[in-house]
């Protein structure tokens, strides 16, 4: 028998039992950040679950799962026990374009989590080594159709985000730059910050600290709007390039057929810490959008990975790109 079947069984039993969610939770929980440790997915996971664990009373305890774009936590999650002891914060990458660049993918975003919530937009900024030649956009366009093959790009993976939204990038520019995936978009910053690689797209929460740091080079946010975390750095539309607009986001999934009463549990968890003024401030200070009150909800996230999945398909089919 197999051991998820196993594992919904004794759920079945156990939340048989009256009161199984009201003591929910009664040892700390695991949350799977699907990418390595620093990124930015780890960090706005640290953040949230910080405030968690305080609503909870239990330790919410970060573990990276990488891999595969994101969709090797992805799958763990998946096919974890449905007892609200396994959680994970996925993103437009894992429940968004995975389906679309993974045949064989293990899991469906749409059917196979119960939803918690979203935790924060994450607009996309373009960014390259500090001394690669072009000094704004525009150059960097020339520079990149002038290179092709020879500019190194990094990303987290096929489907990551990183890798989605470069995908974006260099199909509108015509450009097929090298790849050079990583585990996560926190040791490839490493790399950018230290020359190795040129440039990539990645979730500004990773990026505010080294671009005012001046350790690595912005050229534009991929958003209609300019980010208050970053209020000289144009807007794509300004620099030149309006059509590329691109955003990714952060939220919270547990297995499927995690009761409802625990996601309930974990979702008002959730909303508290975005409420919290420290937390807030942490995550709008790094260039995240906190969800409106309408985004908050576990409906309002299983409505928009719907979305998502339909949105990113026909994009990356088109594309041409899989994990294959
Ligand atoms: C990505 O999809 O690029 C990831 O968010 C990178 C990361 O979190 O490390």
């Amino acid at each position: 028998m197999k051991s998820t079947a196993i594992a919904a069984a004794a759920l079945l039993l156990a939340s048989a039992v009256p009161g199984f969610a009201q003591g929910y939770p009664t040892k700390p929980v695991t949350m799977i950040v699907p990418f390595a440790a620093g990124g930015p997915t780890d960090v706005v996971a640290r953040i949230v679950g910080e405030h968690m664990s305080r609503t909870l009373g239990q330790q919410i305890v970060i573990e990276n799962v990488a891999g595969a774009g994101g969709t090797t936590g992805s799958t763990r999650t998946a096919q974890a026990a449905p007892d609200g002891y396994t959680i994970m914060m996925g993103h437009m990458g894992t429940h968004g374009a995975a389906p679309a660049l993974y045949p064989n993918l293990k899991y469906d975003p749409t059917k196979d989590f119960e939803t918690v919530g979203m935790a924060a937009g994450t607009p996309i900024v373009i960014v390259a080594r500090k001394d690669l030649p072009p000094k704004d956009l525009k150059e960097f366009v020339s520079y990149a159709k002038q290179q092709n093959d020879k500019l190194n790009e990094a990303h987290a993976g096929i489907g990551s985000v990183s890798h989605t939204t470069c995908v974006l990038l260099n199909v509108q520019l015509g450009i097929k730059p090298t790849a050079v995936p990583y585990k996560g978009t926190g040791p490839a910053l490493n790399d950018l910050v230290s020359g190795q690689v040129d440039f990539m797209c990645d979730q500004i929460v990773n990026l505010v600290e080294q671009i005012k740091a001046g350790s690595i080079k912005a050229y534009a946010i991929a958003t209609p709007e300019r980010s208050p975390a970053l209020p000289d750095l144009p807007t794509t539309k300004e620099a030149g390039l309006p059509d590329y607009q691109v955003s990714a986001w952060n939220a919270i999934f547990a297995p499927k057929g995690t009761p409802t009463e625990i996601t309930a549990k974990l979702n008002d968890a959730l909303v508290k810490a975005l409420a919290d003024p420290n937390t807030k401030k942490r995550l709008e200070d790094l260039g995240g959008v906190l969800p409106d009150e309408n985004g908050k909800t576990r409906e309002a996230l299983k409505a928009f990975v719907a979305a998502e999945v339909a949105r990113w398909t026909p994009v990356l089919k088109s594309a041409g790109v899989t994990a294959n």
